[in-house]
């Protein structure tokens, strides 16, 4: 599998919100651009922290998804509440992740924190265990460091 040109895509990433200040238009987008971009992937997409401590699922690309994650639960939650990206080589070996499609195998979950508050996360799941590298990981990191200078509410 070819790897991802991880600057080429933070560049497109910029040129697709360039201007348009709507941050469900431009994280539509953003997931529609890592889901074609990237190889093997079955769901790319945000969840939003829309009550305390509570993510609500937000724009993505793939099969319909869990609506609601506590923090703490889960991949996803496991990364608003540590703060850190979660890579993991085998969602079936992590204990409490949250299984929404079947197919997936393999995940990285990229909290977003804005003003020192966790607004949401950046979560990529595979069908494919270990599709995931620790260059994957750093560079869908830095892209989520450019998604949190976005037009976040205040
Ligand atoms: N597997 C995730 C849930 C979200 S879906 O993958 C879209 C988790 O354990 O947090």
């Amino acid at each position: 599998m070819k790897n991802t040109d991880y600057n080429l895509l933070l560049s497109q990433a910029k040129a697709i919100t360039a201007g348009e200040p709507d941050l469900i238009a431009n994280l539509s987008n953003l997931s529609a651009l890592v889901y074609d971009t990237l190889a093997d992937v079955n769901w790319v997409g945000f969840y939003l922290t829309r009550e305390p401590e509570t993510l609500v699922l937000g724009p993505f690309q793939g099969k319909v998804a869990c609506l609601r994650i506590a923090f703490g639960k889960g991949v996803c939650g496991t990364a608003a509440a540590t703060r850190t990206t979660q890579r993991v080589i085998d969602v079936h070996e992590f204990a409490g992740h949250i299984a929404c499609d079947s197919a997936s195998n393999s995940e990285v979950v990229v909290p977003l924190i804005v003003n020192d508050v966790v607004v949401g996360v950046f979560d990529l799941d595979s069908p494919s265990v270990g599709r995931f590298s620790e260059e994957d990981a750093a560079g869908l990191t830095q892209l989520g460091r450019f998604i949190e200078t976005l037009n976040w509410p205040a």
